[in-house]
């Protein structure tokens, strides 16, 4: 399993730091929450902050959208040259055009799903992305609980990239933690975001390798 520490439950008044040791700690991406104040009910970050990110960071970054304007957000975080963007299906009208974009950047593009929305929504976009991103919370906030219809809904589409293409990596965000992270390995989950789990933990290093079982 690989771990995707969020920052968005850093101590943000000593960003670079929490991100370094999040790196140093041996975490495998650094996920960053953007939210537009629409898509969701919270306002995060933009390219000033993240572009400190990417200074700080020494593994790749992993982008997740929660916005209105995904167009005009993949433009904005392009140049910081993530490893992936991602963005939400349910707010996207052109999904198919949007990854082709976000490929010609050299990034690897990913779509995102809320808990309602079925993993076969995106069965014809499959075989075009790099991940999919299965939310376990409603977005918008890190400590929220883990919502567990994310299990069968990760087998499902497990099944479905296993049929139509098996380099797209399955990611679960939200609530995570050493409590349910075995269940989401059985469910063929490779990728788990975890903020308030690791940044709470005494020991950030002893957090993520609880993940990467
Ligand atoms: C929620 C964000 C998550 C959040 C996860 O909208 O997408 O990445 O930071 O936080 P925890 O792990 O605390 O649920
Ligand atoms: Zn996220």
């Amino acid at each position: 399993m690989l771990v995707a520490p969020s920052v968005l439950s850093a101590d943000f008044g000593n960003l670079a730091r929490d991100v370094q040791e999040i790196c140093e700690a041996g975490c495998d991406l650094v996920h960053v929450d953007v939210m537009d104040g629409h898509f969701v009910p919270n306002l995060t970050i933009g390219p000033v902050v993240v572009s400190a990110i990417a200074k700080a960071a020494t593994k790749p970054l992993d982008i997740h959208l929660m916005v209105e304007n995904n167009t005009f957000f993949v433009e904005l975080f392009a140049p910081l040259k993530p490893e992936y963007i991602s963005f939400h299906i349910e707010e996207e009208k052109h999904p198919h055009r949007l990854i082709q974009k976000i490929r010609s950047y050299g990034i690897k593009p990913a779509i995102v799903l809320n808990p309602h929305t079925p993993p076969e929504s995106i069965e014809f976009l499959l075989g075009d992305l790099d991940m999919v991103l299965l939310m376990s919370v409603n977005p918008g906030f890190g400590g929220q609980s883990f919502i567990d219809t994310v299990i069968p809904k990760a087998l499902r589409l497990n099944e479905m990239r296993n049929r139509i293409n098996p380099n797209c990596l399955i990611e679960v965000d939200g609530g995570v933690s050493d409590k349910n992270v075995a269940l989401l390995k059985d469910a063929g989950v490779d990728i788990v975001v975890a903020g308030s789990y690791v940044f709470k933990h005494p020991s950030k290093a002893e957090a993520i390798k609880s993940l990467q079982i």
